[in-house]
């Protein structure tokens, strides 16, 4: 089988990053690049987030795109008290990383992610993890997109739960309900990994302490991470038991779909109030053939076992230098 080709686009926060160090330790996925959204951080922040954890990893050879400042419909973007909050004001728990190395590429997240379309067909599943508004905007570019990749697993949305933003809207939808309307009326094949499923995939402080013991800089630096993280969780969701793994689902799922239980349903956006942002069925369409999955369902013990599996080995191997 070959390996999944794998494209992150990503509002680079705590579970962003763990969605990148989790990518890049699978065996069977190919990180092919990283493309930027703001969202949690502003879009240049994000960009230099992941330059700044792609060393951290030992892999500053993949490269990383800038994409869209703001939402579709907005000329400007400010970083919501919220996200500044859950994510530090530097957007990784305030952990101090050196300076990267190096720039992001050239080319825009979007048109990086068409001629990656191009380049790897069927191969490429596309993972957003923040707002929908660079895909959206390859699709402007790329009408045939959906014809050409294998698919685009998302993390966003919320089905049969209420909403992290509002009592109906999940923050990464919220940011751009008209983006991600967008690609939920193409032919893209979807997969939504919504807080249905990534509010069961939580992460305690026994597990961050079992990277302590391995002791490198990066496990070492992704515990101090997601102990900011937990210690925000247990102050305001309690319920959660720990961090939400929203980002790193989606990744994972997109690698291994076995980890979920999904219904076939298309979805649509409503784009008014009072449900703005809400994902739901889309009635128009429910005569159709479906070309959306939706994450209903999650096997806890074996996404957690794989994820601390993996990241445990990433970082074994982060010790030379
Ligand atoms: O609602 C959770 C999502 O919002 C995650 O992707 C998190 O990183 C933020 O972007
Ligand atoms: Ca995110």
């Amino acid at each position: 089988m070959s390996k999944k080709k794998i494209i992150l686009d990503l509002d680079t926060g705590i579970d962003d990053s763990l969605a990148l160090a989790y990518v890049i330790a699978n065996p069977d996925a190919d990180l092919v690049g990283v493309t930027s959204e703001y969202g949690n951080v502003h879009v240049e922040l994000a960009a230099e987030n992941s330059l700044k954890i792609l060393e951290l990893l030992h892999h500053p050879e993949i490269p990383v795109f800038i994409g869209e400042s703001h939402a579709s419909t907005k000329d400007s973007f400010e970083v919501l008290p919220t996200s500044q909050r859950i994510h530090g004001i530097n957007g990784i728990g305030n952990i101090q990383l050196p300076t990267p190395k190096r720039q992001p590429e050239k080319t825009s997240a979007a048109d990086f992610m068409v001629e990656a379309a191009h380049q790897y067909g069927k191969d490429l599943i596309i993972v957003p993890t923040g707002p929908m508004t660079n895909l959206a905007l390859a699709l402007e570019k790329e009408p045939h997109l959906p014809d050409l990749i294998g698919g685009v697993t998302f993390m966003g949305g919320a089905l049969t739960v209420p909403g992290n933003i509002t009592p109906v809207a999940e923050a990464n939808i919220n940011q751009d309900p008209e983006a991600a309307n967008k690609v939920f009326h193409s032919r893209l094949p979807l997969t939504m990994i919504g807080l249905d499923v990534t509010h069961r995939a939580v992460l305690t402080k026994d597990d961050t302490a079992i990277w302590r013991m391995i002791g490198t800089p990066a496990a070492t630096n992704f515990a101090d991470m997601l102990d900011y993280y937990i210690d925000i969780y247990l102050a305001n969701q309690a319920y959660v038991g720990g961090c939400a793994l929203h980002d790193p689902l989606a990744a994972a799922v997109a690698i291994d779909p076995s980890f979920v239980t999904t219904i076939d349903l298309d979805l649509k956006v409503d784009l008014d109030e009072p449900y703005r942002a809400r994902t739901i069925g889309d009635e128009m369409r429910i005569h159709n053939k479906p070309h959306t999955k939706v994450a209903v369902n999650l096997d806890v013990p074996y996404f957690i076992g794989i994820f601390m599996k993996y990241l445990g080995k990433l970082f074994q191997n982060t010790k030379e230098n």
